[in-house]
């Protein structure tokens, strides 16, 4: 799309995926595992990902509160939607779209924790390593990028551009 900078490719994104989803394959041989995809960034990704692994897996979805049409995080973390299963003694993989400050991530992880499942990992397509305000680090990393705005394959602004099959940077003249 016009203006936007392409940093990753559908195909650079495809190639990673493939190479987590052998990670995730390899640490959870003969288990069953449970996707949780945060809507709506990861579901993209949750789906690309969880078509590669190809162990006795389902998914489901969990929504917090978002940015809506800032570019920064108020800091206050909302659960929108819960889980739908007993996570109970449960592998589970939480995916997301990107690891910025940590807020969501910490929060997520908290109230998944409590379900009490037997294996809590975090899979993050991107992360803002240099954003980081809380101290909490994904299991499973698609790339680690600087800190700019990106858009795409399932990452939003103000709800556009989710559907770009690459991730693009939005500049900021756009936001
Ligand atoms: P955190 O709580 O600061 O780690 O924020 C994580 C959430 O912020 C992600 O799940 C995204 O929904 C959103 N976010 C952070 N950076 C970006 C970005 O560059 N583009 C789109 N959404 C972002």
């Amino acid at each position: 799309m016009a203006d936007l900078r392409v940093l990753f490719t559908h195909e650079q994104i495809q190639r990673r995926v493939e190479e987590l989803a052998a990670e995730v394959e390899r640490d959870f041989a003969g288990r069953k595992i449970i996707f949780i995809g945060v809507l709506k960034g990861a579901t993209i990704f949750l789906a690309d990902l969880a078509r590669r692994v190809r162990l006795d897996a389902t998914f489901d979805f969990i929504g917090v509160s978002s940015y809506g049409k800032e570019k920064q995080t108020s800091g206050v973390v909302r659960l929108t939607k819960d889980v739908e299963q007993p996570l109970t003694a449960c592998n589970v993989i939480l995916v997301e779209d990107i690891l910025d400050t940590g807020l969501t991530m910490t929060y997520l992880r908290k109230v998944l924790l409590a379900h009490q499942p037997s294996c809590l990992k975090i899979a993050a397509l991107l992360d803002k390593a240099c954003r980081r305000v809380l101290p909490i680090k994904a299991d499973y990393v698609g790339f680690t990028i600087p800190d700019d705005f990106v858009v795409g394959y399932g990452m939003d602004y103000a709800e556009r551009y989710r559907n770009l099959p690459e991730i693009c940077v939005l500049p900021p003249e756009m936001i």
